[in-house]
């Protein structure tokens, strides 16, 4: 198992992942450092094609440069009409994980094969409008379930509350397998949103604009974003 395994990390911790599309991309290495040493558990990396969604963003080439500045896992989130082809190409170039999303063109079990074909993590997401049943054929394969809480596309959107339900069922339904599954929230996520996400259920939280546009600081948020587990404990005791 790889040392940058994200199956290695607990899913009873809360584990934060900058996404670096909120980043400066004049100097990514430099801001992947940033976050490393505020002590990030991971680094987002957000694809987009275009087609999937409104949007582009980066490719394998970047992934691979960015792979040489940090030991962190890397989570890459595609969003790609057909990511299966993609599969090789990013794991070649250092993803540790990738997720991709249910409503894609391409075979979903397929597509997990191929992600473990490379001894990747695999995870699978879902857009805000689609239901959680469209995962569940899927969840006994995964490693990690991604409720999106914006519309996939842009970083900067308002966190969506309303899929905090969409969370819950992710958690009874990771928990139902008795295997390591981590439920994984994007988009909005800030030290006040992350409070709903955690108490749904939600371990692992991606957060772009909170972090690197931090005005605080990146070690602030950072650490704001994890200390709510201890609030959300408080708050539950
Ligand atoms: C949206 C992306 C997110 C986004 C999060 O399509 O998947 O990862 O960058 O950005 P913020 O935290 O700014 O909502
Ligand atoms: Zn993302």
């Amino acid at each position: 198992m790889s040392l940058r395994d994200i199956r290695r990390l607990s899913n009873e911790k809360m584990l934060v992942a900058p996404s670096i599309l909120a980043a400066d991309f004049s100097e990514l290495g430099a801001e992947i450092s940033k976050v490393e040493s505020a002590g990030a558990d991971m680094i987002h990396v957000d694809v987009m094609d275009g087609h999937f969604v409104p949007n582009l963003t980066i490719g394998p080439p970047v992934v691979a440069s960015l792979r040489k500045t940090s030991s962190l896992p890397f989570d890459v989130h595609l969003m790609l009409s057909n990511p299966f082809s993609f599969v090789k190409p990013f794991a070649e170039a250092g993803a540790d994980n990738i997720t991709f999303h249910v409503e894609c063109s391409d075979d979903v079990g397929g597509t997990i094969c191929e992600i473990r074909k490379y001894g990747l993590s695999a995870g699978l997401s879902l857009r805000p409008r689609t239901s959680f049943e469209a995962l569940m054929p899927y969840i006994g394969l995964v490693d990690l379930v991604l409720i999106m809480t914006v519309e996939p596309g842009f970083g900067g959107q308002s966190f969506m509350r309303d899929m905090m339900g969409k969370v819950e069922l992710a958690r009874r339904a990771a928990s139902s397998t008795g295997r390591h599954i981590h439920v994984e929230v994007d988009g909005g996520i800030d030290e006040k949103t992350v409070l709903s996400a955690a108490e749904a259920g939600a371990n692992l939280f991606v957060a772009g604009t909170s972090v690197f546009r931090s005005k605080s600081g990146v070690k602030s948020a950072i650490e704001s974003i994890r200390s709510s587990q201890s609030v959300f404990r408080n708050l539950r005791d």
